[in-house]
């Protein structure tokens, strides 16, 4: 496809950014970004919530703020109870009254398959836009949020998951990146910024060093995770995505001794509404982390750094 010039455009196409950013006035861009996706969970209302948490994601993930939004619906209406998707629709609706997100209007189509999302438009000053890329050698690394929620869904379908730890799951994956990225806006030597979905933790952690003169040393075992997951990401019950995603990375990666094969999968778990993954300045990252304790972001913390070299690839420690 050929890549669209504009003076205006500040996040196209040619990144994999979280979202486009057009800027509007000298002091005003707009971030407009899509997402929609099949239940990852049973209850209606709570895929909602679900979905909406992890569609705002990728403006909060540029810094901005979420106003508007548009329903996008799939629905199978020949084969499945119009309540269903009534739940959905409010429960997609409350998170948006949560996040201060007006709906504003939508799409439905008959499909085989149900699918729920939207299309967010927020606002940000254009000078203050936090990219995937960006990251300085010295940068601290900041996760706001626990990994492993892709191996929960996964294990939940075989019904191996306990009902706490899928409580767990789903309150990680509705809860906002908003605090977070409030926090985000008042914080100085921020440097770049993402949130970590389907990729898992090593595939958006490699598209902020992409094409740069960095890398990255990332602790594993500093790294948050749902501790119930190892026992099945050791018996290989873990979503098909975390294997692709590993093997289209694994040349990328140098993995310590002391790391784990069970450890590495985690890392690479594909996430639905995943939290912000941070590059700042070292000076700063104790304080932000502090105040993300604070709010109530308890599973932040620091989980790795920037380094020069080797550049492009993610060292594992
Ligand atoms: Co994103
Ligand atoms: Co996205």
């Amino acid at each position: 496809m050929p890549l669209i010039t504009d003076p205006n455009l500040i996040v196209g196409m040619e990144h994999a950014e979280d979202a486009g950013v057009y800027r509007l006035a000298a002091d005003l861009a707009i971030i407009q970004t899509v997402d929609f996706f099949t239940p990852i969970v049973d209850d209606p209302y709570t895929f909602g919530q679900i979905a909406v948490t992890n569609a705002l994601s990728d403006v909060y993930a540029m810094g901005g703020r979420p106003l508007t939004a548009l329903n996008i619906v799939c629905f199978p209406i020949r084969k499945m109870a119009i309540g269903i998707l009534r739940e959905i629709l409010r429960g997609g609706l409350d998170k948006m009254r949560e996040a201060g997100v007006l709906l504003i209007g939508g799409h439905s189509v008959e499909d085989d398959e149900l699918k729920y999302g939207l299309s967010v438009t927020g606002t940000i000053h254009p000078d203050r836009v936090l990219f995937n890329r960006g990251a300085q050698p010295g940068d601290r690394l900041i996760l706001t949020k626990g990994v492993g929620t892709g191996i929960v869904s996964t294990a939940l379908k075989a019904g191996l998951a306990g009902a706490g730890l899928v409580a767990r799951s789903v309150a990680s994956m509705t809860t906002l990146n908003r605090r977070a990225a409030e926090l985000l806006t008042v914080t100085e030597g921020v440097h770049a910024c993402t949130d970590v979905t389907g990729f898992g933790l090593i595939g958006h952690a490699l598209e902020m060093i992409e094409g740069s003169a960095t890398g990255m040393r990332i602790f594993a075992s500093a790294v948050p995770f749902f501790p119930e997951v190892r026992p099945f990401a050791e018996e290989g019950i873990v979503p098909g995505g975390l294997i692709r995603n590993r093997k289209y990375r694994e040349a990328q990666i140098e993995v310590g001794e002391n790391c784990p094969a069970w450890l590495v999968d985690i890392l690479f778990d594909p996430q639905t509404a995943g939290g912000l993954l941070i590059a700042l300045a070292p000076g700063e990252a104790e304080r932000l982390l502090a105040r993300m304790h604070t709010a109530g972001i308890t599973e932040a913390a620091i989980v790795g750094e920037v380094i020069a070299s080797p550049a492009g690839k993610i060292v594992l420690v």
